[in-house]
């Protein structure tokens, strides 16, 4: 090929591409040293030659040659010309065995993490991922004013922070649980995380040894059970009932049970005085920790919330999780743990080393809107709205949807268990996805065999409107 039309062709290869005539050239410089074909100390055309045998002008051509010899890929003299500096071809590759799979070297530890899956939360709030809080209702503009206001008063807080968590916050926590939540606690027992699932990676790197025996609700809480499972622990899943996780006094005795008593994971029911009595009793009689993770309790439509397991503690041995990710916004990256006195100092250690602390200035914050009372309206004023969304939703499964899909009863929550035919959730999953419709299944909450088919569907971030139109998707799918 004669060189003119070489270089014409070098040119075009980038055509296409939205760059400018300067660009287009330098990248069809730099691709023909990486393909091998410009050598190392080859000779460009002098710019007026290439310029007009591309039709560019000169001073492209000039000011192309200028940046390759800026990056370094060229190399000029006056009087001698431009030559390619670098070598980037890559040698031919000459046959090689196949590495042995070693794997990329992972610890046992590792590998349990890895294999594990790790749990993703819903990254757009579409029908019907289950977790997400109504963001368009947040205050925006109030968080705003309440930002700006503190970041004038206080610009200690774009510096370190407290392991523990802002004093303010972690007052302002205790002081909203006690009276809310039926909690018995003090500021100096709060621990302030970036989330739950932070805080059960920390209780299960502290609190659990490879082997140690753990009961878990079945079906149940998928972040916790890898977590648990990551550290090496012998997850046992026991069964929930009506009254919640039933204990069995066949099982071997747990190290640490974890649990969502007020609003169980994913089933809905609370976990009766009864049971509590006795699993209170048990971890005394064993030395065993409660995890209790009490993450959607704010929002509670019938009556108020069983109050918390926490407060009927007597000897310190519950550990009490919350959560910011649901009453206020997940990106705030903001939750708790309300410790017995002896796990304070060694978990604010952990966290330590973890982390260091959470965000300063969204804990001042957070610190401001609860002890100005914003909190406690955000919350009125999202439990008449989810109220009123899952109303809708209960009604357009009946509408639509009986008796093939069973919504479950609960009293709160951001999204309802919904049971459908036995053996039927995969095919069914399979037809909603192919009409837009997430339906997050119950069958994969279960550790061991699962004993119910079904979806657990998120309505709370959705508008009445939005719920009408995926039920009605559903509608399309359902056998008659
Ligand atoms: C049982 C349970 N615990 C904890 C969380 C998550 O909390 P965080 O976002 O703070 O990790 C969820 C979220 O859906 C949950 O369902």
């Amino acid at each position: 090929m004669s060189k003119p039309r070489l270089w014409l062709q070098l040119f075009e290869r980038q055509a296409g591409q939205g760059l400018g005539r300067r660009e287009q050239l330098c990248a069809s410089l730099r691709a023909a040293m990486r393909a091998g074909e410009l050598g190392l100390d080859e000779r460009l055309p002098a710019s007026r030659v290439l310029a007009a045998d591309l039709g560019l002008s000169r001073v492209t051509v000039e000011a192309a040659y200028g940046q390759l010899e800026a990056e370094g890929y060229l190399k000029r003299a006056v009087g001698r010309g431009s030559f390619v500096a670098v070598s980037l071809a890559r040698a031919p590759q000459r046959k090689q065995a196949p590495a042995p799979a070693l794997g990329p070297g992972l610890s046992r530890r590792g590998r349990r993490v890895a294999e594990g899956g790790g749990c993703m939360d819903p990254l757009r709030p579409l029908p019907f991922a289950a977790g997400s809080p109504d963001l368009r209702a947040f205050p925006i503009a109030l968080w705003r004013q309440l930002s700006n206001k503190r970041l004038r008063a206080e610009p200690g807080l774009l510096g370190y922070g407290d392991p523990q968590g802002h004093e303010g916050l972690r007052a302002a926590i205790a002081d909203h649980l006690n009276q809310s939540r039926g909690l018995r606690c003090r500021a100096e027992q709060v621990l302030v995380l970036t989330s739950s699932q932070q805080a059960l990676q920390l209780l299960a790197g502290m609190l659990l040894d490879e082997g140690d025996t753990l009961w878990m609700e079945e079906p149940g809480y998928r972040g916790a059970r890898t977590a648990f499972a990551a550290a090496g622990a012998a997850v046992l899943p026991v069964p929930v009932d009506e009254q919640g996780l039933r204990p069995d006094a066949a099982l071997p005795a747990p190290r640490l049970i974890y649990l969502t008593p007020s609003h169980q994971y994913p089933c809905g029911m609370a976990l009766s005085l009864p049971r509590r009595l006795a699993l209170l009793a048990l971890a005394r009689r064993e030395n065993a920790w409660i995890v209790e993770d009490d993450y959607d309790s704010e929002f509670h439509y019938e009556g108020r919330p069983t109050p918390a397991l926490q407060g009927l503690d007597e000897h310190g041995r519950v550990i009490y999780l919350g959560t910011f990710s649901k009453a206020l916004f997940p990106s705030l990256r903001l939750a708790y743990m309300v410790l017995p006195e002896a796990l304070v100092a060694p978990l604010v250690t952990a966290r330590n080393i973890h982390d260091g602390h959470s965000a300063q200035l969204a804990q001042a914050v957070t610190a401001d809107f609860i002890r100005q009372g914003h909190l406690a309206a955000h919350l009125r004023l999202m439990r008449q709205l989810y109220r009123q969304r899952r109303e809708r939703l209960l009604q357009a499964c009946q509408q639509h949807l009986a008796p093939w899909l069973r919504p479950q009863p609960s009293a709160g929550g951001l999204q309802l268990a919904a049971l459908l035919p036995a053996g039927e959730e995969a095919r069914w999953t399979r037809a909603a996805a192919a009409l837009g419709v997430l339906t997050p299944s119950l069958r994969a909450l279960y550790a061991g065999p699962a004993t119910q088919d079904g979806w657990l569907l998120g309505y709370a971030a959705l508008t009445p409107d939005e719920i009408i139109a995926a039920v009605r998707q559903l509608a399309r799918i359902r056998p008659l």
